[in-house]
């Protein structure tokens, strides 16, 4: 039977407190653990204890009670191995145990709200309509989820009366520049759901694929669906069939969330002008693009064109219910309107000034011809530029000022602003992040992301429907490389588009990520712990080598082994930098105060050559770069693997305050990479350098990259791309600290030249 308990108690198991003189992560007695944050929670003496023998009771015929029972009865049994029947109970509403129930009086009336009570006698849910229903399912499971275990558990006596801040909670998956399999893109969904999350921005066109059947036009997926790998071989990709799409959109809308597709225009067009030439500008059959970027393929604007695309999103209003259909609008870069007289026949018939106004012409015809089927436009921030149309909503992603402009003029905005909401940047700098942007964006610097800008008045600030993140692909082959992106900072997001902005804190969110990563764990999800994960510096002191161990968010406990053992709740705690005599292994984890595991562990060999050996971890780009990629070996590669950081307008990389005491030479592990990228009007702007051997050198510059080069190292000839190398060079003995500038010269019409790894080679051996 049910018994309450002192909330002390209850709480035990994953309470965090402060320890030793260690700042405290948070202080997470009396916060639920509920991501996002509730609007309202209070939490009260007692509780109840869910076991096996309780059950989930709906009144009989209340479908969005049973439909929010079911999910989490399944949730249940997936994570706490807890198999809860759902009861059709007509003195539901009466009863103890758990009950979830419609009510139309429910104390909160917001859309999507719902209200739940913990006391002794059981959890009682409920909502005036079915998303609340459904959310006040997932916040229950997250208080029957506090922590890894399995079986019963209480819950403390809690009011939670909660309601998103935002109508659009939203995520986007690029699924044009790779194909992720339908299977990935429901456990997305699923997790967005677990989020409360409503959005899912489906970017299904893009040069580098055409991901949805047409079946007026099958050579779009034909053709269009296939993308030749840049090292050359068998061509890649794939698309959702019709029948997957229903699939996707149903499963979707079970879990409260709108598949907002994108067929982008009149840009990104090439992969659809591959498959079908004349809806293009030129003529021209090019080939599905290899080249990540931006590329100068249009749509034409002539009828023919602008009837098919109308085709299409006939064919996409009948798959996708959403009120919102995306007609992308981005980097469409108009060379090929320009030089095309036929289109600039057509500019002039219209009465037209320039091809920014043509293409907000051309969106408004998009924009007009879904208003007649009921529908809405939206589109990136490129689509103000010419005059945006005024049926447009606007999706802000250079930045936020696109919104800011588009609320002004009293138009819908979403903001998903690139870099911060960008999470196909990385989130750390270690060296075991995967291949993504190097514009690092952590968890704290999604949380703190703000979606209305003071800029706006409040009734400018109605316009801003929410908030988004995206997921580009190019760089994210692999379904595990999609959900280290996601995981966790999909929870910032969740907590930036749902809490009340006043009730937002950092330190409180990090104390209700434990109990996030076991579910994680449980679902098999492969989420990132670049947070809280160990990094290691070592330098050398007078009397040896101190290793110094930090993680991003600080405050978290640190403990380490210094024999290669593997660190657990026992290990001494780091509290200032480590005295090692080489050679040494370091292992080190994070860790809440009762022994749970933030991050998994890392070590790290010490000794004389890896103290003089710096990795991706170290590497900077130089100043003025600004493409700075973490590319893999392959493009294609499903598999973890080795990964690079080149700035692709400039290959050129730093290193800071190096000791060249006793050093007598330089060897660099590089790689020739496929130059893959669409660059439009700034290829110009690539830096190139003279080389002096046929394929290039790395010359190493002492002091900045303005300094004397010490050494310049040729690179092997190598035509094909996915190749590496080591090259080395010796110099005459230098003595003391410096920052360190290595440029390729390899020619930039040829492969890109990268670096995994600089090591400075000692003029003794032995350890020193
Ligand atoms: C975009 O990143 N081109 C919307």
């Amino acid at each position: 039977m049910p018994f309450a308990k002192p909330a002390r108690l209850a709480w035990r198991g994953w309470a965090i407190a402060c320890v030793l003189a260690l700042p405290c992560i948070a202080h997470a007695v009396g916060t639920l653990p509920i991501i996002p944050l509730p609007a309202q929670a209070s939490v009260k003496q007692g509780g109840y204890t869910v076991t096996a023998a309780d059950a989930i009771h709906v009144a009989p015929g209340d479908r969005a009670a049973a439909n929010a029972a079911r999910y989490l009865s399944d949730l249940l049994a997936r994570t706490r191995g807890l198999a809860l029947p759902v009861i059709e109970d007509a003195t539901a509403a009466r009863r103890g145990g758990i009950v979830i129930r419609s009510d139309a009086a429910a104390s909160v009336a917001q859309a999507e709200g719902y209200v739940l009570d913990v006391d002794a006698h059981g959890i009682d849910i409920r909502a005036r309509d079915a998303a609340g229903l459904f959310y006040g399912a997932v916040s229950a499971w997250q208080l029957l989820t506090p922590d890894a275990a399995k079986g019963a558990v209480t819950v403390p006596s809690v009011h939670v009366a909660d309601w998103p801040r935002f109508a659009w909670r939203g995520l986007m998956l690029d699924s044009a520049r790779h194909f992720e399999p339908p299977a990935e893109v429901r456990q997305l969904l699923d997790a967005m759901a677990q989020h409360k999350l409503n959005v899912f921005h489906w970017h299904l066109t893009d040069d580098q694929g055409w991901r949805l059947e047409i079946r007026r036009y099958p050579k779009l997926t034909q053709v269009g669906a296939w993308r030749q790998p840049p090292e050359g071989g068998k061509p890649y990709g794939g698309y959702y069939t019709q029948t997957e799409v229903k699939d996707i959109v149903a499963y979707a809308a079970a879990r409260h969330i709108t598949v907002v597709p994108e067929i982008d225009m009149p840009g990104h067009a090439q992969a659809a002008v591959a498959a079908y030439p004349d809806i293009g500008v030129t003529g021209k059959q090019p080939a599905v693009s290899i080249d990540w970027g931006v590329n100068p393929y249009l749509f034409n604007v002539d009828d023919h064109s602008i009837t098919f695309l109308q085709n299409v999103l006939d064919e996409v209003m009948e798959l996708f219910p959403s009120t919102f259909i995306h007609v992308g609008g981005d980097e469409a870069i108009k060379d090929q309107w320009q030089a095309s007289a036929a289109v600039q026949a057509r500019m002039r018939s219209l009465g037209l000034k320039d091809e920014k106004a043509l293409q907000s012409w051309f969106i408004e015809r998009m924009g007009q011809y879904l208003a007649r089927h009921g529908r809405r436009l939206i589109g990136w921030d490129e689509i103000l530029e010419g005059g945006i149309p005024p049926s447009a909503s606007v999706m802000s992603w250079r930045g936020t000022q696109g919104a800011i402009d588009a609320a002004r003029l009293g138009h819908d905005v979403v903001l998903s602003p690139a870099p911060t909401l960008y999470f196909d940047n990385l989130q750390s700098h270690l060296d075991d992040e995967p291949s993504g942007r190097l514009g690092v964006q952590t968890l704290a610097t999604v949380y703190a992301f703000e979606p209305v800008s003071p800029e706006l008045t409040a009734e400018q600030a109605k316009h801003v429907l929410g908030a988004q993140a995206n997921i580009w692909a190019e760089y994210l082959t692999a379904p595990w490389q999609i959900e280290h992106a996601a995981f966790p900072r999909m929870d910032a997001l969740a907590e930036v588009a749902w809490t009340p902005a006043d009730k937002r804190h950092f330190d409180g969110f990090i104390a209700r990520l434990p109990a996030q990563f076991a579910r994680y764990r449980q679902l098999d999800i492969r989420y990132a712990d670049s947070a809280f994960a160990v990094g290691m510096q070592a330098r050398r002191t007078g009397k040896g080598v101190a290793v110094t161990l930090a993680t991003q968010v600080p405050g978290v406990i640190i403990r380490y082994t210094t024999d290669g053992s593997v660190p657990g709740a026992g290990s001494p705690v780091y509290r200032g930098p480590i005295d090692i005599t080489l050679p040494a292994t370091v292992s080190a984890a994070s860790f809440v105060s009762d022994g749970l595991p933030l991050a998994r562990v890392r070590s790290q060999r010490f000794d004389t050559q890896t103290l003089s050996s710096f990795d991706g971890s170290a590497l900077r780009g130089c100043p003025n770069g600004d493409l700075g990629v973490r590319v893999p070996l392959l493009p294609d590669a499903t598999a973890p693997a080795p990964v690079y950081n080149v700035d692709v307008m400039n290959s050129c990389w730093t290193l800071s305050q190096v000791s060249l005491d006793g050093v007598s030479g330089i060897a660099i592990d590089g790689a020739w990479l496929a130059r893959n990228y669409g660059l439009a009007h700034d290829a110009s702007k690539v830096v190139s350098r003279a080389a002096h051997t046929p394929a290039g050198e790395f010359e190493v510059h002492l002091d900045g990259c303005g300094g004397p080069v010490i050494a310049s190292l040729a690179l092997p000839v190598e035509a094909r791309p996915g190749t590496t190398y080591r090259v080395a060079a010796t110099w005459a003995a230098r003595t003391g600290t410096h920052d360190v500038c290595v440029v390729s010269t390899a020619p930039i019409n040829g492969l890109l030249s990268a670096i995994n790894r600089v090591s400075f080679t000692a003029s003794a051996s032995g350890e020193r």
